[in-house]
């Protein structure tokens, strides 16, 4: 486990690298984050094995499995059950519903959880946690959610794709992107910081402006 995280019990934020560590897994033994260098990862923590808003979500999460691996992305479940309780849901869920898990699903001792911050207040049981890691290792993104309210996947796939658009063309995506209430499907020129640009964007044929600090465009 990460020196900086065990000595000094700060949690990681957005902008961190990721606490390196070695879990114990359905899928055997993995280090994190070097075992998904070069790939997204999302680590998600649920309160407890065979309980049945956690079962709705990994039925979810199993459904969204390919669209996630289309965006390079690799799913990593999280709760402090066994590795054999992981095992036999995993089980019952194939046999029950039909759906197959083929994510891991990390066995912790509260160690890692502690250290990601999964343990609110007098909790036993991990909150519903989610940490987007990018291809290098750093933290891009946590949410957190109660244990009454299941996540929406739809979401999580969303900021997967919008992460992905903003890297790659440089801009900023808009609330509700791609059905913005404003601009639709475009994204959002990053704003200027100084005059010289400032009055380049109102003059620019690339992109539409309400004003200088708010310009957006559609992608080709
Ligand atoms: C559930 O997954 O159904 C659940 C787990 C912990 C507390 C409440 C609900």
């Amino acid at each position: 486990m990460d020196k900086e995280y065990e000595e000094t019990g700060k949690i990681p934020l957005i902008g961190s690298a990721f606490p390196k560590m070695v879990v114990q897994t359905s899928h055997g033994m993995k280090k994190l984050p070097m075992d998904y260098q070069g790939k997204w990862f999302v680590l998600f923590s649920h309160p407890a094995d065979f309980t049945p808003v956690c079962t709705t979500e990994f039925v979810s999460f199993s459904r969204h499995y390919d669209d996630f691996q289309a965006l390079n992305t690799e799913l990593i479940g999280l709760s402090m059950d066994q590795v054999f309780s992981h095992i036999k849901w995993v089980d019952w869920i194939k046999e029950n519903i039909g759906d197959e898990i083929k994510f891991p699903i990390i066995a912790d001792h509260g160690e890692c959880a502690r250290k990601l911050g999964m343990l609110h207040a007098k909790a036993t049981n991990t909150v519903r946690a989610v940490f987007i890691v990018d291809p290098k290792g750093k933290i891009r993104a946590i949410l957190y959610y109660p244990a009454e309210i299941g996540r929406n996947m739809d979401e999580i796939l969303r900021m997967m794709k919008a992460f992905q658009v903003a890297t790659k063309h440089d801009v900023a995506i808009p609330a509700n992107w791609p059905n913005n209430e404003l601009f639709g499907d475009h994204v959002i020129v990053p704003p200027a910081t100084d005059v010289k640009t400032a009055k380049e964007r109102l003059e620019s044929k690339d992109h539409e402006c309400l004003d200088w600090w708010m310009c957006h465009k559609k992608l080709d």
